[in-house]
């Protein structure tokens, strides 16, 4: 945007109305601060109530350096990585206030539907195989604002097939599953997989990509409801955490740590893969299963976000087989409090997306 020139904030001056799922309302007027937009970030960090580091407000409007563009952001979706942000992993105080938000979906200037792919390279040209990568929040302004400035080569055409919320949601929940399934596991149709904590956004990604590409699903969740939200997605099967699988898995895809660690390399079968990228519960398991580990000769294969041809080849993968992520609530930006919330409280089943009307 030019400076100088108010950012036009449609949700300031819309009529009451309806976004897909919840009620919005008309956002209190505000006067508006020049060269500024509404934006969700953290203020502050703190570990243990990281939701106190939490404001809603205005900020500064991006600035694209040469390479980079503007969007204009018309969903985003939450990850835990911002709560991890909020309570400060990944993120020193020395970088705050940092709007939060690592995915989006928008138009970019020449009106264009476009998605990001949030990691971002050292120079913001491409991202090298050895070269230092961040995610959005991490060094740069995320995608919780009315827009976000991106590297030019991050920005990819949205499938027309999907609207912004959905195609929201892919960019790193979704990428994630989809190269810890089809990358790091290696699985193939027929194969068996093992989804720890059914309800989070990576794993509801997991089970939905997993059963589309012909595995055979199981999956965990501590919630009654979600387990059998887990079979209506198409697991075969949906237990309680550290249950007995009716058989061992060709591959485990692990985000919740310590909680389940010792269920993960119990429920593969001999040579089978464990990939994990995560650990809500976290990272230190009581036991570690060394000896079942190297005695079965089990894979243990870390998984980070993804690229940008697996998220083409993801977004071509949504389109062409009515593969649809997962979508627990929509709010409206201004309404973002209630989706922290309800991440935080673990009380979710798929993603939040945060919308700008
Ligand atoms: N490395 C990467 O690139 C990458 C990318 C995305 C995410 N992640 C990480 O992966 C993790 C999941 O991310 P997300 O966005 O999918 O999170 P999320 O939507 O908040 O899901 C977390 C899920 O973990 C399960 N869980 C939490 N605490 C548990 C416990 N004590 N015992 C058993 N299950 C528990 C819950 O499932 P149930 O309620 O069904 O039991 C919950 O729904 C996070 O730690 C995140 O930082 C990493």
């Amino acid at each position: 945007m030019r400076a100088g020139v108010p950012l036009r904030r449609k949700g300031a001056v819309a009529q009451e109305g309806m976004c897909h799922r919840r009620p919005w309302f008309r956002r209190p007027r505000r006067a508006p601060i020049v060269g500024s937009m509404f934006a969700v970030y953290a203020a502050r960090i703190d570990r243990d109530q990281p939701l106190s580091g939490l404001e809603l407000g205005e900020r500064p409007a991006p600035e694209a350096p040469p390479g980079w563009s503007t969007v204009t952001v018309r969903a985003a979706s939450l990850n835990h990585h911002d709560l991890w942000s909020l309570r400060g992993v990944g993120l020193p105080e020395d970088r705050l206030p940092m709007i939060l938000g690592c995915d989006a979906a928008g138009v970019d200037a020449d009106g264009n539907e476009v998605v990001l792919h949030s990691v971002i390279g050292q120079t913001g040209h491409g991202v090298g195989p050895d070269e230092p990568r961040s995610i959005l929040t991490e060094r740069y302004q995320g995608t919780f604002a009315e827009q976000v400035a991106v590297p030019t080569w991050n920005i990819l055409p949205k499938p027309k097939e999907l609207s912004f919320a959905e195609a929201a949601c892919l960019p790193t929940a979704w990428l994630t599953a989809y190269r810890m399934l089809f990358t790091n596991a290696g699985v193939r149709p027929g194969d068996s997989v093992l989804v720890q904590g059914a309800g989070g956004g990576v794993a509801t990604a997991a089970i939905v990509l997993g059963k589309a590409a012909g595995l055979r699903v199981f999956a965990t969740s501590r919630d009654e409801a979600k387990r059998k939200r887990a079979l209506e997605l198409g697991a075969v099967e949906a237990v309680e955490p550290g249950a007995r699988l009716p058989q061992r898995v060709d591959a485990v895809i692990e985000t919740v740590g310590a909680a389940t660690w010792s269920h993960s390399v119990k429920s593969l079968r001999p040579g089978g893969t464990l990939v994990i990228s995560g650990a809500t519960s976290g990272d230190r398991p009581s036991h570690a299963e060394l000896t079942r580990i190297f005695f079965l000769e089990l894979k243990v294969v870390g998984s980070t976000m993804g690229t940008k041809d697996e998220l083409e080849d993801l977004l071509a993968f949504c389109a062409a087989t009515g593969v649809r992520p997962v979508i627990d609530e929509e709010l409206p930006l201004d309404r973002a409090r209630e989706g922290f919330e309800r991440l935080a409280s673990g009380e979710q089943f798929g993603k939040i997306v945060l919308t700008n009307s």
